[in-house]
Formats: structure tokens, C-alpha cells, sequence
């Protein structure tokens, strides 16, 4: 299973490539906006291609900023000229819920890496699922896979964290058993350690998670009292071999 990390915060990020844990990185413009990146298309292109550069070859995730399929695409083709490692997230739908299935289709025919996003059915995922496999038939030796988005925290938060465990796992059985391939699931939206620790086994490919989670998984309630304890008996060992020598 792999971890991406859930922000646009460039210490962060290289904080977490530096702990061996970080597998790509996803943003989007909430997220980018959280991070301090203005400028519009500008700061997204600037800090996407600092991020696409520090992972390389990992993928980071950049969201198109508009719902209109014309735009969408000719976005999508922009932002993935900017590194060989973006991929692009759409919206499964637009703001009013029609597809974004024919943008996601035509650009994963044309090669452009997506990231379906802000999917909280297995409905919406397998839809994702069909039209992004048929636009990888068209390019058979394309090798990089595309990603669905299962948002679980925003599921948690209608239907809580057992109804998004069935969801995704759903959505994986479904892709396995169809075989279909070069399709990864990321779970989204996750917002606790608890998540982290049901949804990692929920069978999903990557868990995109937010650096102050990571920090909450690191830590637990005996950690540092029984780091402490092997520090002070070490110091004590070692002052009892130095009254040891002084004998000899
Ligand atoms: C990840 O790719 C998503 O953009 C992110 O996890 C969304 O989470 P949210 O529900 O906090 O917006």
C-alpha cells in the first residue's frame, strides 16, 4: 500500500520523503489555497512543479479549476505539460452533477494521467473505473496507472467510517475481478488515525494523508515513556561498566 501525501506544503512533503514514506503527493485547490499558494493558475504551476521535481519520479496530483468539459480539457493538457509525473484530477461530475466522464475519457486516451476525485459511491468509482479503462485501451503500452479518489472521510461523515470501509472495499473486489488493471484506488478525505488504521486494510492502493494525521500515527499513549526508560537504563549501564574498569 502506498502513502501520498495530502498537501502542497513543500517542508512537509520533503519532511516526509525524507522519513521513506512518502509515495506522491495530492493536492487540490483547497489545499493548495491552505498552503499559502496565490496567484492562480501562476502559484498552482510554480508550487505543482516544485512538488513534481522534489518526488520525481513520484506522481503529484493537481486539480483542474474549472467543471466545463472544453476547459477541462484544454487545462489538463497544460498542467500535464508542466512535469512527466502530474496527474491531473477532475471532478467525477460538475458543480451541477452532470459527467466530467467524457473530459476524463478523451483525456486518458490521449495519454494525459488522471485522478478521478471527489467520488463517495461505488456507483460513481466504477463508472471512474469504465470510462478511464477505455481510454487506456486506446494506448495499449501506456505504463503509468490512473487513480479513483474515494473521498471516506466525506462518506464517514454521512454514513460513518464502516459504510466507506464498503465502499472501498467493493470497489477493489470489483476492479480484481474484472481485472482491471492500472487503476488505483485512493482513499481521500482521511481526517484521523483511526481512519488510517481501518482503511489501510480496506484493500485500497494508496491513503492520501494529511501531514497533521501522519503526525498523530507516529505517536502513541507509551511511546516516549518507554524510549525515556531504555535511554536511562542504557545511561546507568553504561556508568555501571565505567566503576567496572576502574576496579580492574
Ligand atoms: C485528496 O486527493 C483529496 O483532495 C482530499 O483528501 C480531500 O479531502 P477533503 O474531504 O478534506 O476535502
Amino acid at each position: 500500500m502506498k502513502i501520498f501525501i495530502d498537501s502542497a506544503d513543500l517542508k512537509e512533503i520533503e519532511k516526509y520523503l525524507s522519513w521513506g514514506i512518502c509515495d506522491g503527493v495530492t493536492t487540490n485547490p483547497t489545499i493548495c489555497l491552505k498552503c499559502g499558494v496565490t496567484g492562480g493558475t501562476k502559484g498552482i504551476k510554480k508550487r505543482t512543479i516544485k512538488i513534481a521535481k522534489m518526488i520525481h519520479p513520484r506522481p503529484v496530483s493537481a486539480e483542474v479549476t474549472s467543471d466545463k468539459v472544453e476547459e477541462i480539457i484544454s487545462q489538463a493538457k497544460e498542467y500535464s505539460s508542466w512535469a512527466e509525473n502530474i496527474a491531473i484530477k477532475v471532478t467525477i461530475t460538475d458543480r451541477q452533477g452532470n459527467s466530467l466522464l467524457p473530459a476524463i475519457y478523451k483525456l486518458v486516451s490521449q495519454r494525459v494521467q488522471i485522478n478521478v476525485t471527489a467520488m463517495t459511491t461505488f456507483n460513481q468509482a466504477i463508472l471512474a473505473a469504465k470510462a478511464i479503462k477505455a481510454g487506456q485501451e486506446k494506448n495499449p503500452d501506456r505504463r503509468l496507472p490512473d487513480f479513483i479518489s474515494i473521498f471516506a472521510g466525506r462518506i464517514s461523515e454521512e454514513h460513518g467510517t464502516e459504510q466507506a470501509m464498503r465502499v472501498l472495499k467493493n470497489t477493489r473486489e470489483w476492479l480484481d475481478f474484472y481485472r482491471f488493471q492500472g487503476i488505483e484506488i485512493i482513499v481521500g478525505s482521511v481526517r484521523s488515525r483511526e481512519n488510517v488504521e481501518l482503511w489501510a486494510r480496506s484493500g485500497a492502493h494508496i491513503l492520501t494523508i494529511p501531514p497533521q494525521v501522519i503526525s498523530q500515527c507516529l505517536l502513541a499513549a507509551r511511546t516516549k515513556e518507554t524510549v525515556a526508560q531504555f535511554l536511562g537504563d542504557a545511561q546507568k549501564g553504561l556508568k555501571m561498566i565505567g566503576k567496572l574498569k576502574r576496579h580492574v
